[in-house]
C-alpha cells in the first residue's frame, strides 16, 4: 500500500518534474551510429545534491530501469545492460556502448535530492544504420531520345534516409511532368519520360544521407541515342555539269548517336554506294551520270531506327573536249578553179557548240560558203582569194572550250598590172618605172623593151641616165608560177632634148583648163536645151 502511494507520488511528481524537468536534460533528440558508444549528458556542471539518479528506457511498449545509482549504495545496472552501460556519479551522464537498434527509444532521467524532492527528464534517442552501399541502377542499359522512358532507382543501407540527385552539379528536381522523383524508406526512383539526349549524361550521382551522414554513389551515365539529326549534303550545291574524271565528291554528315550510317541515291533510286563520302569516280564506275541526276543520301542511325534524307543535289558528269583537230586541203588551191571542206573533230568529249571563225571574226554562210548540218564542217565552191587566211574551230560544252587552226593559202593572180613611172624626160634625167600585180603567190617580172626582153627581173626597171634611144615601148610581164597567169602592161617613155619640158602648162594646170572649157560647155548646152522647151514652137500645120 505505502509501495503503491509512494509509486503515485513518485509518478505525481514526475509529471510535476516533467514540467519543470528540462533545465535537467537537454532537447533531443539525439541521434546516434549503430555499433558506436553514446554518452547520454545531463545539463548537471558540478556535482548535484542528490540521493538516486535513475535512468530508465521506454523503447515503445514499458519503461525499464537501465541503471540507478544511489549516493550511498552506489552504481545498480538492469541484468540486460550489465557490462554496456555506467553513470557518472559527479554528473550523472549515461554511458552506453556498442548501440543497437533496440537501443532506439525514449530515456528518463529521475534525480532525487537528499531531501525528497524529485525531478524528472526525457530524451528520444535515434541509433540510426550507417550510410553505405549507395548506387544507381538504371532499368534500361540504353535509351532511345524521345522513345524511352527510363526509371533511375537510387538504393541505399541506412536508416532515416534523404535521398537528393544532381546532373553533374546542378540538383535535379521533380518537374511534375517529365521527371518525376519518389522517395521510399531506402531508396529513390527517378524517372525521365520522353528522355532527351542531355538528360542523363551527368554524370549523375544520388546522395543518400541521414542526420549523421551521407554517400554518395558512383558517377552514372546513361547512354541515350538519338539522331540523325539534320541530313547535310556538302557541297550544298553543284555546278550543273562537272568534267569527268575530276576531283570531285559529295559528302554527307548528321550528328547521331550511335554515328549514322549512310547510303546514296540518284534520282530516287538507291545505288551501291554507302559511306559518308561518294566520290566522282564511284559515280562514274556505277554507270553514266552524263544525264543531269538528283543525288541525295540517307542517314540511319541502327539504335533509334530514324532514317532521314538529306536534300538532293543535282548534276551530270561531262566528258572534256579535247584532241581537236580541222582536216583541211592538203593541195595547191587556186581561186576561182579550187572547191574547200574544212572540217573539225576532237577525238574525246562531248561537243556541244561549234564555232568557226576567219581571222578572229566568226565565219558567216554565202552562195560559195556552206555549213554541214551539225556546222562540224565548211564548204567553199568555188573559192576565191578573199577566202585565203587563218581558220579557227572551236568546240566547247560546259566544261571547256578546244580549237584547233588552218591556214588556208588561196593563190590567185596576177590582177592586171600597172606600171608606174615617167613618160618623158630630158636627156640625162632617171627613170623609175614601177611594175605592180597582186598575186599568190608574189609574181615573177621580166621587162622588155620595144618587144626585146631585157635582163630586169625586178618590179623595177631604173634608168640612171637617160638617153635618147631609151625612147620607146616598155613592157611589164607579171607571171604567177602556180596559177600559170601572165599579166603585161606597157608603158611608153620618150626622152627629150634638154629644156624641152621646161616651158608650157603644168599638167595640173592643162588639166585645170580642161575642166574649165568642159564646165562651159556643159553649161551652154544645158541652156541651149531649155530654151527649146521653153520657147514654143510654131506648128508647121
Ligand atoms: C565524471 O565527470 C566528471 C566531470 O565531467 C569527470 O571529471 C570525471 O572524470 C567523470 N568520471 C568518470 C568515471 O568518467
Ligand atoms: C559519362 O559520360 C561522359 C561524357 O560522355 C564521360 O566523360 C564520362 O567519363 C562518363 N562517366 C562514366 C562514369 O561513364
Ligand atoms: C581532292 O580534293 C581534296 C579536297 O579538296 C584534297 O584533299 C585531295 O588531296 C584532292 N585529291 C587529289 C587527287 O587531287
Ligand atoms: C519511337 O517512337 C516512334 C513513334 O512513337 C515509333 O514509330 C518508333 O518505332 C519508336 N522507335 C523505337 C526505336 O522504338
Ligand atoms: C581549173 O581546173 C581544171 C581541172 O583541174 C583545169 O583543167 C583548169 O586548167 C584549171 N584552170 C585554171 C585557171 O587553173
Ligand atoms: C566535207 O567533207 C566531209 C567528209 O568528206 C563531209 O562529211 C561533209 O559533208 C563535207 N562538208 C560539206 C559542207 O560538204
Ligand atoms: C623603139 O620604138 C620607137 C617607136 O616605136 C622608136 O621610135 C625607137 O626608135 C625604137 N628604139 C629602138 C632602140 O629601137
Amino acid at each position: 500500500m505505502d509501495f503503491l502511494r509512494c509509486e503515485s507520488l513518485l509518478l505525481f511528481l514526475c509529471v510535476i518534474g516533467c514540467c519543470a524537468g528540462q533545465d535537467i536534460l537537454p532537447d533531443g533528440p539525439v541521434d546516434a551510429v549503430l555499433g558506436r558508444d553514446l554518452v547520454l549528458a545531463t545539463l548537471f556542471h558540478e556535482k548535484p545534491d542528490y540521493s538516486f539518479m535513475i535512468w530508465s528506457f521506454n523503447g515503445g511498449s514499458e519503461p525499464v530501469s537501465v541503471a540507478t545509482l544511489g549516493a550511498t549504495s552506489g552504481l545498480t545496472v538492469n541484468p540486460d545492460y550489465e557490462g554496456r552501460v555506467s553513470v557518472n556519479a559527479t554528473n550523472g551522464y549515461l554511458s552506453l556502448t556498442s548501440l543497437k537498434s533496440e537501443d532506439t527509444g525514449d530515456y528518463s532521467f529521475t534525480i532525487v535530492s537528499t531531501k525528497g524532492v524529485t525531478k524528472t527528464a526525457e530524451i528520444k534517442l535515434r541509433v540510426l544504420k550507417p550510410v553505405s552501399d549507395v548506387v544507381v541502377r538504371s532499368d534500361l542499359p540504353e535509351a532511345v531520345e524521345h522513345n524511352s522512358t527510363v526509371t533511375l532507382t537510387c538504393s541505399a543501407q541506412g536508416s532515416f534516409l534523404t535521398f537528393t540527385w544532381k546532373n553533374d552539379s546542378a540538383p535535379i528536381k521533380a518537374d511534375g511532368k517529365r521527371l518525376t522523383l519518389k522517395d521510399e524508406e531506402t531508396s529513390s526512383t527517378l524517372t525521365v519520360s520522353a528522355v532527351l539526349r542531355s538528360d542523363l549524361i551527368g554524370p549523375i550521382t544520388c546522395t543518400a544521407a541521414n542526420k549523421l551522414e551521407k554517400e554518395t554513389s558512383a558517377p552514372f551515365n546513361l547512354t541515350v541515342h538519338y539522331g540523325p539529326d539534320k541530313v547535310v549534303l556538302s557541297p550544298p550545291n553543284s555546278p550543273q555539269f562537272i568534267r569527268s574524271g575530276s576531283n570531285f565528291s559529295l559528302s554527307c554528315s548528321a550528328s547521331s548517336s550511335p554515328a549514322a550510317t549512310f547510303v546514296w541515291f540518284r534520282n530516287q533510286t538507291a545505288f551501291e554506294a554507302s559511306g559518308p563520302v561518294l566520290t566522282l569516280e564511284m559515280i562514274q564506275k556505277l554507270g553514266s551520270g552524263n544525264q543531269v541526276e538528283e543525288y541525295t543520301c540517307r542517314a540511319k542511325n541502327t539504335k533509334t531506327q530514324r532514317s532521314v534524307s538529306s536534300l538532293a543535289v543535282s548534276f551530270a558528269v561531262m566528258d572534256a573536249v579535247s584532241g581537236t583537230r580541222i582536216i583541211g586541203p592538203d593541195v595547191t588551191l587556186i581561186a576561182g578553179n579550187s572547191t574547200v571542206n574544212l572540217s573539225c573533230q576532237a577525238t574525246a568529249g562531248t561537243v556541244k557548240t561549234r564555232t568557226w571563225l576567219k581571222d578572229g571574226k566568226p565565219v558567216s554562210a554565202s552562195s560559195r560558203l556552206v555549213f554541214s548540218a551539225d556546222q562540224s564542217s565548211i564548204k567553199i565552191d568555188p573559192l576565191q582569194k578573199e577566202d585565203g587566211g587563218q581558220y579557227t574551230c572551236q568546240l566547247a560544252n560546259p566544261i571547256n572550250t578546244d580549237h584547233a587552226s588552218f591556214n588556208m593559202v588561196v593563190n590567185f593572180g596576177p590582177e592586171p598590172a600597172v606600171v608606174v613611172g615617167e613618160e618623158a624626160v630630158e636627156v640625162n634625167d632617171p627613170v623609175k618605172l614601177t611594175c605592180s600585180a597582186s598575186s599568190v603567190p608574189p609574181a615573177n617580172f621580166t621587162w622588155k623593151f620595144n618587144g626585146t626582153v631585157t635582163p630586169e627581173k625586178t618590179a623595177q626597171y631604173t634608168i640612171k641616165t637617160a638617153v635618147y634611144k631609151n625612147t620607146g615601148m616598155y613592157t611589164c610581164e607579171a607571171h604567177n608560177a602556180i596559177t600559170g597567169k601572165t599579166a603585161t602592161y606597157s608603158h611608153k617613155l620618150s626622152v627629150k632634148e634638154e629644156g624641152a619640158l621646161d616651158e608650157g602648162l603644168s599638167d595640173g594646170a592643162i588639166a585645170g583648163i580642161i575642166i574649165a572649157v568642159l564646165v562651159a560647155l556643159a553649161a551652154a548646152i544645158g541652156l541651149i536645151v531649155y530654151c527649146r522647151q521653153k520657147v514654143p514652137v510654131e506648128s508647121p500645120y
